[in-house]
């Protein structure tokens, strides 16, 4: 009989690609996926460490995943193998059991390669009436990537690809260093096995993703190194990839030469995710940001001039320690200058273990809640006229998921703006699924566009 498995993801994109990963890997061990935590044998929570709402939200979860447990063995007589894995597993380790002893399993995100021997020394545990309390969180990631390389299989249209993890920069307010460890970049030769294979499995979209996914730096087998924009070209001179796409982008590590591709290559998408957290030097520096707002800026400018519709997103952190309402104002008229078409901002979260979490000059609560207020208002006023500017346009939308109704169909447009079209039949929504289709924007909303059939 096979077994299943229910994942939950929190977190970045990166999250998301771990968990496509472990479908992968523990399909080869017969676990199906199920959507129903309640039906299923192994159920793994691959968490996010990056602000204290995300990490806490994980322990109220494994308190009801407890209850559901104890359930379910009453009921059914079966057993639950509870896992955490991801970046809250990788900081916090076996505190998390001595905390919340229900769970059997602590990963790291460099170890769920891994996921087949743990649990089944986790069954082995449990059909001997002993308690499992598997701890791996070792943070070497090459071994990793060589496992997974063997087992990747993606149905999907559009996928995405790690082709960099971990992050050497240390911004006094992350954590990411420490949960994924230093900055490591896959050899080009294993990018481009993986990527012919997505190629190969009908994927026409590509999402490239780093932590610092522009420092991107993988050597060849002949020892030469490759950047990301080298790859991207060659990614679209020797692949049918329609779409191309990375993220995150540090603006510290952005070059003249990547620039440089969103004018010339046709398949890298128009749309740049580049976080600059605020718009005050004096705060950037305190953060550890490695570059300036005048820098930052003149990224913006050149990027502009080579792509002028490209859709600029970004990052945002207010309330950092020190952070006055002036440098705040400076913030907003950054935001002003650039005009996003998308953004996330955060209010300041006080990390464990990370430089700023100990400064005397935190930012009071209330503070903090205000400018965020203010500071998204802007944005979500940005964002919508962004999408305003779309309707009566034409442009190409890769249909790729099902919507709410069967006769649904969800994609993104060039610039990642979510479109939604009413195709009018499950068998016409049949045909397009997983198509890339011209449409015809007809409206917008805050988040997204609806669109129909351009001819
Ligand atoms: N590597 C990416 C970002 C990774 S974390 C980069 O450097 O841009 C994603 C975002 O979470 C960050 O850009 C930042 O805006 C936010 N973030 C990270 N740590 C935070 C903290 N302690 N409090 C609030 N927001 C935080
Ligand atoms: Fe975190 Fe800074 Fe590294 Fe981004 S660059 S992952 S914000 S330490
Ligand atoms: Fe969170 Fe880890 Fe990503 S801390 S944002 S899941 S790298």
């Amino acid at each position: 009989m096979t077994k299943k498995l229910y994942i939950k993801t929190y977190g970045c994109q990166m999250n998301v690609y771990d968990t496509e990963r472990m479908v992968d890997v523990m399909a080869h061990e017969g676990y199906a996926v199920t959507e129903k935590p309640d039906d299923a044998d192994l159920v793994v929570l691959n968490t996010c460490h990056i602000r204290e709402k995300a990490a806490e939200k994980v322990y109220s979860d494994i308190g009801r995943l407890r209850v559901m447990k104890q359930k379910r063995i009453k009921k059914d007589g079966k057993e639950t193998i509870l896992a955490v894995g991801g970046c809250v597993a990788q900081a916090e380790g076996s505190e998390i059991q001595r905390r919340m002893p229900v769970v059997d399993m602590v990963f790291g995100p460099q170890t769920y390669h891994r996921l087949p021997e743990m649990t089944r020394a986790a069954d082995e545990a449990k059909s001997h009436g002993v308690r499992p309390r598997i701890v791996d969180t070792d943070l070497s990631v090459s071994e990793k990537f060589e496992s997974l390389s063997k087992k990747t299989v993606s149905p999907k249209r559009t996928a995405f690809l790690t082709i960099q993890e971990g992050c050497d920069k240390f911004c006094t307010y992350c954590v990411v260093p420490y949960t994924r460890g230093g900055e490591f970049s896959r050899s080009f030769e294993d990018v481009m096995k993986d990527a012919g294979k997505l190629h190969e499995a009908g994927v026409l979209e590509v999402t490239l993703l780093g932590q610092n996914v522009n420092a991107y730096h993988g050597l060849s087998g002949a020892g030469e190194e490759w950047s990301l924009a080298r790859l991207i070209r060659h990614l679209a001179d020797t692949t049918d990839f329609k779409r191309i796409r990375y993220t995150t982008s540090h603006p510290g590590d952005m070059t003249d030469e990547l620039i440089a591709i969103h004018g010339e290559v046709e398949q890298c998408m128009p749309y740049l995710h580049l976080p600059v957290q605020s718009g005050s030097d004096k705060i950037v520096k305190a953060m550890n940001r490695h570059h300036t707002i005048a820098s930052y800026m003149k990224n913006i400018e050149a990027i502009r001039a080579v792509r002028p519709d490209i859709a600029l997103s970004g990052d945002f952190i207010v309330g950092f320690p020190g952070e006055t309402d002036a440098d705040f104002q400076k913030t907003m008229k950054l935001v002003r200058d650039v005009n996003y078409a998308q953004a996330y901002s955060f209010m300041y979260s006080e990390r464990p273990g990370t430089p700023a979490a100990g400064w005397e000059n935190q930012v009071e609560s209330h503070v903090k809640s205000e400018r965020l207020a203010e500071l998204q208002q802007e944005l979500e006023r940005q964002q919508r006229a962004f999408n305003d500017k779309s309707v009566g346009k034409v442009m190409p939308v890769l249909l790729e998921r099902t919507g709410k109704q069967a006769s649904h169909l969800v994609g993104r447009s060039p610039y990642m703006q979510a479109v939604y079209v009413d195709v009018g039949n499950e068998e016409t929504a049949a045909q397009n699924f997983g198509k890339l289709v011209d449409m015809k924007i007809i409206s917008a909303g805050p988040r997204s566009l609806k669109g129909e059939f351009a001819n």
